[in-house]
């Protein structure tokens, strides 16, 4: 069989070539003597090869490739010139594909296959933004570690996950893929999501390599448009955007995804000082860098790159490893290496990174390790991992506004109109990036509410939201002229004790390439709901939705808001507990909530300036027509049970600041508070933001229980990046906030000499 040819190759030009090999770091790691062993035998086209990763012939998450490259494809796979293929789904295919490059090529080099498992695989768990909202970083680990366990059942062994692009800017759809706009929560995330994919050990076939995107500056795309410009400070890209990458990195994510934006100027796929210089040189980083689909090519659209051989000429010197379908490497690199514009050790450098990961996921001891059937069936859909996603669901929702404790509804008595297009769909609940899991598949919140049969339930959709496809990738569009469904709702509404309404955005609303200009409820939802509110103002506001939203109306006069962001297969479930009581909410905003979409980009971190204001006169940094005011703030969020913050102590002992406070649980129900630490910089050299992040400790409380919380601020949380990229510490004023919410006003201010 192949696999032993390889193997013993591998073995015998491991004890001959290890003298001659051309690494210059010498090593005593057993996988990078074998990656030297197998570079060696690999002519440069071959190495080429590791660095061309091409998309399956079905699956499709970027523009569509022009006919006849299947043919192509499979022809480049036989010569050893396909490194990686994404988007192949399922053992059967997967070992279809791998056969052909272990059997039919001449090295016989395992495919890495790489997949968007974003938030599950065929499972979907929340979407990561919601995900963030619980601030449970053992919760989202595990739901990362069973998307792998059930990614890997059906072959793939690389996800392009997690994304840590930190965004301010809610217009942007691709914020339902990430943590929020916090650098310290994004990477405290990012790091558990990591581990949560790639476990203790790679080579355990229940785990895959991660993936941490987009390097970078992607989310501070100006106007929230996808794809567009970022012109940002050193200051800003050090303190606020790198952070959760350099934290991916030290958690020891194995590859890194660069990114379709251009970054002062430069596009990132071709910036040397992002990827050599920081990432490579700075940190050290030993993984591979892998190319946004098709974005070597981009760089011509950007005005950057002359033409093709010119795109793989800069992307390849600024250290992008792994050409994702551009086909610009497999076409020009090896003429580029002849021409001496791209030297050999550059492509040697890339090729050694990608076949060390290769060996470290054990693809070289068994090329289909992660191809078996059995495993497949048993696992994708198991009931650990539907539990798992239940659970993570719950944890996921946000209470946002509950007067006169309207929730939890009673189990029994009541007379409920449920009304929303998306209260009984199916599909949106999976929300976007949900490649490979089952159209229609998720528990609606209809099926969810009908299991509690104590009340008598009623169902209306008052409105259709879209008036054509809504299939991944259609342009959508909006239903915003046909009400012929709202006497129906107002029907069932006038009869009702309680009216639960589901509304928001489809799944398929965020996402890539799925910016808003506008961030209020879409189509006709929010006639429907004043419309209902006038006939019977008991409202629960149940959100469905990938990104902020401008619900003040909502905030103004609705009793009860429930954020039920797009919580996967089992949302319906999840947020049928929550409205009945039988799970206590207890997430918190990770993304500030706007009033309108002209205070975006609206964050909790914002600088003081000159003229912070409120002033009798005009000449203060504020809006004439809009508080300066987020609707809700980051951080925010509440409980069934309520809960008081006392006794805040603070102290400087041995160069760190110890911090202590006494939270009780005032209310009758056991429940789960974050308790959130952030600090304040007074004075220094480069300014610093009037709040930032620096701990947070989810804690459950028994009803009137108190519990003293502590932490401790190092030099890493007190420091911060100057302008000339240098960490640094400065004595000072620190103010230190204690809360539950980043608008907490429990404060004491310390010296630190
Ligand atoms: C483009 C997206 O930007 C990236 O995040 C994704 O991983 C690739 N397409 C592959 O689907």
């Amino acid at each position: 069989m192949r696999k032993i040819l390889i193997l013993s190759l591998v073995t015998i030009s491991f004890l001959s070539c290890n003298q001659q090999t051309t690494k210059k770091i010498k090593s005593s790691n057993p996988i990078e003597q074998k990656v030297d062993s197998v570079l060696n035998l690999m002519t440069l086209e071959e190495k080429i090869g590791q660095m061309n990763q091409y998309n399956g012939f079905w699956d499709v998450t970027g523009p569509v490739p022009s006919a006849g490259d299947a043919a192509k494809k499979y022809e480049h796979l036989k010569r050893g010139w396909v490194g990686s293929m994404l988007n192949v789904r399922g053992v059967e295919n997967i070992r279809k594909v791998q056969k052909i490059a272990v059997e039919d090529s001449r090295l016989g080099i395992p495919l890495i296959i790489g997949f968007d498992v974003i938030h599950g695989y065929e499972t979907q768990s929340p979407i990561p933004l919601a995900e963030s909202a619980s601030w449970d970083l053992e919760a989202i680990k595990k739901s990362a570690q069973m998307a792998a366990k059930e990614a890997s059942a059906a072959g793939i062994n690389w996800t392009f996950a997690p994304m840590v692009d930190i965004s301010r800017d809610a217009r942007w759809g691709r914020v339902m893929e990430g943590a929020g706009e916090d650098p310290y929560l994004g990477s405290q995330i990012g790091i558990a999501r990591v581990k949560g994919f790639q476990g203790k050990d790679l080579s355990d076939p229940h785990t895959i390599a991660a993936c941490a995107k987009h390097f970078t500056a992607y989310g501070f795309a100006e106007s929230g448009k996808d794809y567009n410009t970022a012109d940002i400070g050193l200051s800003t890209l050090y303190n606020t955007i790198l952070p959760p990458f350099k934290s991916a990195h030290e958690a020891g994510v194995k590859t890194f995804m660069n990114s379709f934006n251009e970054l002062n100027g430069i596009p990132a796929t071709g910036d040397k000082f992002l990827q050599r210089d920081i990432l490579k040189g700075e940190w050290n980083y030993e993984g591979f860098v892998v190319s946004d689909w098709g974005s070597i090519m981009e760089m011509i659209d950007h005005g950057y790159a002359e033409n093709k051989n010119h795109a793989a000429e800069l992307a390849a010197n600024a250290g992008s490893d792994m050409d994702m379908e551009s086909y610009a490497y497999v076409n020009e690199l090896a003429s580029l290496v002849k021409e001496g514009k791209v030297s050999e050790e550059v492509i040697t450098d890339a090729a050694r990174r990608i076949l060390k990961v290769k060996f470290e996921l054990g693809l070289f001891d068994d090329p289909y390790k992660y191809c078996n059937v059995e495993r497949e069936k048993e696992v994708i859909g198991s009931k650990e991992i539907i539990d798992a996603a239940l659970d993570m669901a719950k944890k996921s929702i946000v209470l946002l506004k509950n007067e006169d404790n309207i929730l939890p509804l009673k189990k029994n008595g009541q007379k409920i109109a449920l009304i929303g297009a998306l209260a009984s769909d199916k599909n949106s609940p999976l929300g976007n990036w949900r490649i490979a899991a089952k159209d229609d598949s998720a528990v609606s919140v209809f099926e969810g509410m009908k299991a509690y049969v104590g009340n008598e339930l009623n169902y209306a959709e008052g409105a259709t939201l879209y008036a054509g496809k809504t299939n991944f990738p259609s342009e959508l569009v909006l239903n915003t002229t046909d009400k012929s469904k709202f006497q129906e709702a107002i029907n069932i509404a006038k009869k009702a004790d309680v009216v639960v309404m589901v509304l928001g955005e489809v799944g398929y609303q965020s996402g890539e390439a799925r910016s808003r200009a506008k961030l209020d409820l879409p189509g006709l939802q929010q006639e429907l709901l004043e419309t209902i509110f006038k006939v019977n103002k008991n409202i629960v506001l149940v959100l469905n939705n990938g990104r902020p939203l401008t619900i003040t109306w909502a905030d103004e006069n609705i009793p009860a808001i429930v954020e039920a962001w797009q919580l996967g297969s089992q949302a319906g479930n999840a947020i049928a507990q929550v409205l009945y009581g039988d799970y206590n909410p207890s997430g918190k905003l990770p993304m500030t909530f706007p009033r309108s979409v002209g205070q975006v980009p609206i964050y909790y971190n914002y600088k003081n300036t000159g003229r912070p204001g409120p002033k009798k006169e005009v000449f203060w940094s504020h809006y004439q027509d809009e508080s300066n005011k987020p609707l809700y703030p980051f951080g925010y969020g509440l409980s069934y049970t309520s809960f008081e913050y006392k006794n805040l102590k603070t102290k400087v002992e041995l160069g760190n600041i110890k911090i202590s406070v006494d939270v009780t649980n005032t209310g009758i129900l056991k429940g789960k508070e974050v308790v959130q630490l952030y600090i304040r910089d007074l004075v220094a050299s480069v300014t610093r933001p009037v709040r930032e992040l620096k701990g947070f400790e989810l804690v459950e409380f028994n009803p009137s229980e108190t519990k003293t919380v502590t932490f401790e601020l190092t030099k890493d949380e007190l420091g911060f990046y100057n302008n000339q990229r240098k960490f640094v510490v400065e004595r000072g004023e620190f103010q230190i906030f204690v809360g539950g919410s980043s608008d907490t006003t429990l404060k004491n201010t310390v010296e630190y000499k």
